[in-house]
This record gives C-alpha cells, sequence and structure tokens, in this order.
C-alpha cells in the first residue's frame, strides 16, 4: 500500500517535498530569527512570556516552552483562545503566533494584550496580524507564505528561540549548536524516511496504527511533541487521535483500560521515549505499559535521537510527522487540504 504510485496518487500537493525540507526550513526559520532587527527590544527578562497561537502555529509555542526547560529565567505560558489571563501587563512579553496572520482568537488577544501594555513581538507570514504590527511599530518575524501552517513548524519555532537566544533569555543553553546537530539529524532522518525505503520506522508506525486510535503517551516534559504527534494525525491523516502524560495519567486514566474492550482492544499505544522524563517517570512508562498491554491492541516504543534537547525533541516530532504522512496514504487521503477547518473558519466570518 505505501509504494511510489499510492503516494504520487493520494499527495497531489507535495506534502512530501515539505517533511523533506524541515531540516532546511529550521536553519532558514533560525536565520530570520538572527535578522530581526532588535533595536529598541526592552532586554530584561520580562516577569513573564506568554506565546499565544492556534494549531500548527501553537504548537511552536509548546515547543519552545520544552526547550526552553524548567532553568528559563521566567514563566512561558503558552495560550490559545479568545481571553487574556489578568497578570499580563507592561512586564510581559506577548508572542503572538499565526501562520496566516489571520486566526480569530490570536488576533483578539493580540489585542487584548496591546491594551493591557504588553510588549509584542509578532510570527507570521502576512495577513491582519502582520498590518497590526506594522501599524503599532512591533517587531514582526515575517515568515515565507504559501503553505500549510503544520508544516511550517521550522519557520514558527526557530524564530522565537533564535530572537530569545539574542535576548539573552535561554542562559546555558547553546542553542546555535544544537541547531547544527538537529539540521543534520532531521536532513539524515528525511532520506532514511523517504517513500522508496522500504522499512522505516514512520512506515511501521503508520501500519500498526492504521485502523486503530493512536494513543500517544509521554511524559510531561514531552507533553508539547505528543500533541504535535496527536495534531498531525488529525490534520495529515484525517484520524482521531489522543494523547495523555505521564506521572498525571497513572492517578487517574491508567484506571480507565478496560472499558468498553471493544474500544480499549481498537487503541494502539506509543509511549514516546526520551531522557529529559526523570527515572521514575521512566519506570511509570514501563510498568503502565505492563499493566495495560492486554487491554490495548498494542504498544510500541518511540525513542527520540540525538544529544541536545531541541535535537531529541525535533527527531520525535519528525518521526511523528512522517508516520502522520503515511497514514494519510494508507486511509487514501490526501495530506494537504483541511476542509473542515477551512469551511468552519469561513462560516464563522459569515
Ligand atoms: C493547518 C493548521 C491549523 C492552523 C490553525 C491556525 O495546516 O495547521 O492547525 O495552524 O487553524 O491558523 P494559523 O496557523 O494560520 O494561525
Amino acid at each position: 500500500m505505501l509504494n511510489l504510485a499510492q503516494i504520487q496518487q493520494h499527495d497531489s500537493e507535495d506534502m512530501l517535498h515539505l517533511l523533506s525540507t524541515f531540516s532546511e526550513q529550521c536553519r532558514r526559520g533560525w536565520e530570520i530569527g538572527e535578522a530581526l532587527d532588535l533595536a529598541g527590544c526592552d532586554e530584561r527578562i520580562p516577569n513573564n512570556i506568554v506565546i499565544a497561537g492556534m494549531g500548527g502555529s501553537g504548537i511552536g509555542g509548546d515547543l519552545v516552552k520544552a526547550v526552553a526547560g524548567t532553568e528559563f529565567p521566567c514563566p512561558i505560558i503558552v495560550h490559545r483562545g479568545y481571553t487574556l489571563p489578568a497578570f499580563v501587563s507592561s512586564q510581559t512579553l506577548f508572542v503572538a503566533v499565526s501562520y496566516s496572520g489571520n486566526t480569530e482568537e490570536t488576533l483578539l488577544s493580540v489585542k487584548k494584550a496591546f491594551a493591557q501594555g504588553a510588549k509584542i513581538l509578532a510570527v507570521t507570514s502576512g495577513g491582519k496580524l502582520k498590518g497590526f504590527a506594522d501599524a503599532h511599530g512591533f517587531p514582526c518575524l515575517a515568515i515565507p507564505a504559501g503553505q500549510p501552517p503544520r508544516a511550517s513548524l521550522g519557520y514558527l519555532l526557530m524564530p522565537i528561540l533564535s530572537v530569545f537566544a539574542r535576548l539573552g533569555y535561554t542562559l546555558d543553553l547553546n542553542l546555535q549548536s544544537d541547531l547544527e546537530e538537529a539540521v543534520a539529524l532531521l536532513a539524515r532522518m528525511a532520506v532514511d524516511f523517504q517513500p522508496d525505503a522500504p522499512e522505516s520506522q514512520p512506515k511501521q508506525l503508520a501500519h500498526a496504527l492504521h485502523g486503530k486510535l493512536p494513543v500517544i503517551y509521554a511524559s510531561q516534559e514531552l507533553e508539547a511533541v505528543a500533541m504535535r504527534w496527536k495534531g498531525q494525525i488529525n490534520e495529515n491523516g484525517k484520524s482521531l487521535a489522543y494523547y495523555s502524560v505521564y506521572p498525571e495519567m497513572n492517578h487517574n486514566e491508567i484506571e480507565g483500560w478496560k472499558h468498553p474492550p471493544a474500544l480499549t482492544r481498537s487503541c494502539h499505544v506509543l509511549q514516546l521515549r526520551d531522557p529529559a522524563a526523570p527515572s521514575q517517570t521512566q519506570r511509570r512508562m514501563d510498568i503502565t505499559a505492563e499493566l495495560i498491554q492486554s487491554y490495548t491492541g498494542g504498544i510500541a516504543q518511540v525513542h527520540s535521537e540525538g544529544t541536545s534537547l531541541l535535537t531529541r525533541l525535533l527527531s520525535l516530532v519528525a518521526i511523528g510527522d512522517w508516520t502522520s504522512y503515511y497514514l494519510a496514504i494508507l486511509y487514501e487521503q490526501n495530506p494537504t487540504p483541511v476542509r473542515r477547518i477551512e469551511e468552519l473558519k469561513r462560516r464563522l466570518e459569515t
């Protein structure tokens, strides 16, 4: 089923090209951040950073937060929705991320953040967000237009990290060299995961998930990646998917692995594994797999690759992105169009 002819038949808008060039996109995204004029930007560490965005744009914020880790000097809050917490103030750096620049929730929240006096940084390819940034003179990370937001993660994530590094927020992280490692690994993965490579991990995982409900488990430290897997399976694969995180799921969800039996046996569990998870969480993941295995339709472990946290997170993102792509082909779906999302946005406008 996963031969080149099938892929060409369903992937008529060439998602394959975007997947294959993700490593270059990450480098280009970093360079966009390096080129931003920061003159006049406040270099003091803000009280808090709020990153607002939805869907394929919002996930960039989650990954920024995951890369920043627990040593980051101020809280990072990823915000999805129309309302805005009252703590957003002149001491807040508000990063508004919308690939199209026209996402209703993000536009409303950036306007509220502006009214509450926050310092604003926009990340967009154009649209109303670009207009708002230009009108008020906010710095804007202008990224290339014309591709699906979720296939633009390198543009949505890397410029923010690059700007944070330049502003000195990322302290002892050496993101510049981490980027080199990540780009090299992602380029290698893009070769290994091509359709003509017969037994790649994404193809095997797509076969395992086909006809099942994908259940993605990860440690709390990897929640962004688990969410990305779910979103990509939803949007590319046109399939339901579910995710949850350890250790919290050990205190409730683990009990649910019994009923309804027809449903639990229709679930295929993937556990995303990475050394960022504390050793206690690693044990929990091993023991939980043993306890629930016989109730599931299968469990597999998916391991990150690389040394730096950035590389390891992006390695798992890449495996998930390619898996969702091959799942789309197995479901005979074109991975690129997201007709319901677009139809919903159209209807909301009227
Ligand atoms: C479509 C996609 C969506 C959008 C979301 C927000 O490829 O990934 O999840 O990202 O609807 O739109 P933007 O990113 O334009 O703000």
